[in-house]
């Protein structure tokens, strides 16, 4: 019985920690780590990629539509906001970054942007690229 109640503590215990754990990662640059991407959707490649022009027309509707919950430079993380130039996001994929602006994660506070046109929102993940080393 005694042992049978130690089992029991420590599973709450393991439970109970790891929602720490979550809780901490979250709290330290808003990203999620629980918030998956399809491999499908993850695999796309940037139809922009080799456009000069689509980063600089990227920082335009990220200032305009993204910048007051991401800050400026991408690092702001207001409202729980993702710090985009961390690696946890510079990781991932144009194709991922383009799937989670389009749909949001709306319980943890990111809206979804499908109202933004498909092209423009490939010009804005080319952005939040150019985010990743600069000051
Ligand atoms: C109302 C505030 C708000 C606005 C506006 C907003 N975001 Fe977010 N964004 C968030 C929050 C909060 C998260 C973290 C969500 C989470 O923890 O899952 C997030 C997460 C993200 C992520 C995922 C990063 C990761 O951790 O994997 C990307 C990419 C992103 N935002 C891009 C954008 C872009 C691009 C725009 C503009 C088109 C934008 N966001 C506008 C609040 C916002």
């Amino acid at each position: 019985m005694h042992i049978r109640n130690l089992k029991f503590v420590l599973l709450v215990l393991c439970f109970f920690g790891f929602d720490l754990i979550l809780i901490a990662e979250n709290s330290a640059g808003g990203h999620d780590p629980n918030w998956k991407v399809p491999a499908s959707a993850a695999a796309k490649r940037n139809p922009l990629a080799k456009d000069p022009a689509a980063a600089k027309a990227g920082k335009l509707a990220f200032d305009r539509t993204c910048s007051a919950c991401h800050g400026a430079k991408g690092d702001a993380g207001l409202a729980g906001a993702s710090n985009l130039r961390s690696p946890a996001v510079q990781a991932q994929s144009d194709g991922a970054l383009e799937w989670k602006i389009t749909n949001g994660n709306f319980n943890k506070g990111m809206p979804s942007f499908n109202s933004i046109p498909e092209h423009q929102r490939w010009e804005i993940v080319r952005y939040i690229r150019t985010l990743k080393d600069s000051k």
